[in-house]
């Protein structure tokens, strides 16, 4: 499938699962089903505790559909700029601009329209000011350089089909000392590509999760430094079963494989600060 395609793919997806919400429903896409208790799976389930419940419209929380809980795990300081790369229906994003408070400032950036009106009603809802939602792409971000203290993220990296640029535009708008503090979904060590697949399928619409040396590569490359990955959930085959087996896949010959391979994690990294050389340090 060509990067435009899975765009196309993910956009629709995600189209209807804002949708969804909108109308009172469940918010998975697809992949698991919806429980009584609103969503979803092994992946989404309990990420968020009731005081960060307590924090945002319940129409926000319906919408979460991330596999970690990166505003948690960040260290956010009041005044600070946050990014939140895929926010969906915004949960993060309202999250992050009370810890950065009236100072700070807190951007959600989406590609797809239904997220983005999910999102700004939310915003409405809670009645937060310094926060605005962003139309774009996590590959071509609609900020300046240097704008952004911290990057935040919850499970959308795995979806790009040019991680490189994410990681690169991600650098690029990150202010000298600024932190990338993302959840993603991430295999430990080498995986069969057929069994690979089989577990995408299970973590839902379309996805294409890193290996992790893959992702501390990737960051690296980017120009990222203290570069760690810290998993947060890791997955046993017997989550995914029941909707393996109703693809028609021998959940049994592939467990050896699966077992303890397919996480979710934290994972940061740090933009250099200017050496003491940099222009605006040396006079
Ligand atoms: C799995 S959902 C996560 C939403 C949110 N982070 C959360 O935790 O609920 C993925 C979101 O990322 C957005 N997305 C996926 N790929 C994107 C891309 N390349 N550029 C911008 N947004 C993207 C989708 O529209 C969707 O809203």
């Amino acid at each position: 499938m060509s990067t435009d395609n899975i765009k196309e793919v993910v956009k629709e997806k995600y189209g209807e699962a804002a949708l969804r919400v909108g109308k009172g429903g469940s918010a998975c896409c697809g992949s698991a089903p919806s429980t009584a208790s609103g969503c979803c799976d092994p992946i989404t389930s309990n990420l968020y505790d009731a005081s960060q419940a307590g924090q945002i419209p319940e129409e926000a929380m319906l919408a979460s559909l991330g596999c970690g809980h990166p505003t948690a795990l960040a260290k956010l300081n009041p005044g600070e700029t946050v990014l939140d790369l895929g926010s969906g229906g915004g949960i993060d994003v309202l999250l992050s601009a009370r810890r950065v408070g009236p100072t700070g400032r807190a951007y959600g950036l989406d590609m797809t329209d239904e997220m983005l009106a999910l999102a700004r009603e939310n915003q409405r809802k809670a009645g937060v000011a310094n926060v605005e939602f962003l139309k774009g792409e996590i590959e071509q971000i609609p900020l300046p350089d240097d704008s952004v203290d911290v990057i935040i993220s919850n499970c959308v990296i795995n979806l790009s089909a040019d991680k490189d640029k994410v990681f690169g535009e991600a650098f690029r708008v990150l202010k000298p000392g600024g932190r990338f503090a993302v959840s993603d979904v991430v295999v430990r060590g080498d995986v069969p590509a057929e069994v690979q697949r089989s577990m995408e399928l299970w973590v839902g619409c379309i996805a294409g999760a890193l290996k992790d040396s893959d992702y501390t590569g990737k960051l690296a490359r980017a120009g990222f430094d203290s570069i760690d990955i810290e998993p947060t959930r890791v997955y046993s085959i017997e989550d995914a079963r029941q909707f393996l087996s109703g693809e028609g896949i021998d959940v049994d010959a592939i467990a050896p494989q699966v077992e303890g391979k397919f996480m979710s994690a934290f994972i940061r990294a740090v933009k250099p600060s200017e050496g003491c050389c940099a222009p605006a340090c040396c006079s």
